[in-house]
């Protein structure tokens, strides 16, 4: 069998597609469902870029097959925003000037919810030690730059 088909609600939508079981869940929602927000860099789980929340929690989907997340809750950086309000991270992004070229933005963001979900008054250097999973060229900016002890 090549083919199997998924069932994923994804930003508050349900979905179902029939894909190659070796297709990536990134690949999923980027070619099927149209969310080219989730971005993809390195491919091999190291950069961030690719990350949505799975079941509320951080996952690679560049690492991940689609055919895994069936049945799964996802967010991706389109369901963040609540309509035309952004979501405070994004605020607080825009705001402090964190985007840099925005390409890592939208795994930092999902990761960075999902952790503040967990520690809502982190310490600076859990803030760093978070911001780590996404070596990006905007994290030491925003790290630097942005926050307050
Ligand atoms: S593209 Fe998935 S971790 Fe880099």
């Amino acid at each position: 069998m090549t083919h199997r088909t998924v069932r994923l609600h994804v930003n508050g939508r349900e979905y179902e597609r029939t894909v190659e079981v070796r297709k990536t869940l990134a690949d999923l929602l980027r070619e099927d469902l149209d969310l080219t927000g989730t971005h993809l860099g390195c491919e091999h789980g190291v950069c961030g870029a690719c990350t949505v929340l799975l079941d509320g929690a951080p996952a690679r989907a560049c690492l991940m097959l689609a055919v895994q997340a069936d049945g799964a809750r996802l967010l991706t950086v389109e369901g963040l925003a609540d309509g035309e309000r952004l979501h405070p991270l994004q605020e607080a992004f825009w705001t402090h000037h964190g985007l840099q070229c925005g390409y890592c933005t939208p795994g930092i963001l999902l990761t960075a919810k999902a952790f503040l979900d967990e520690h809502p008054r982190p310490t600076r250097a859990e803030i760093r030690e978070m911001l780590a999973g996404n070596p990006s060229v905007a994290a030491p900016a925003i790290s630097s730059s942005s926050m307050r002890s």
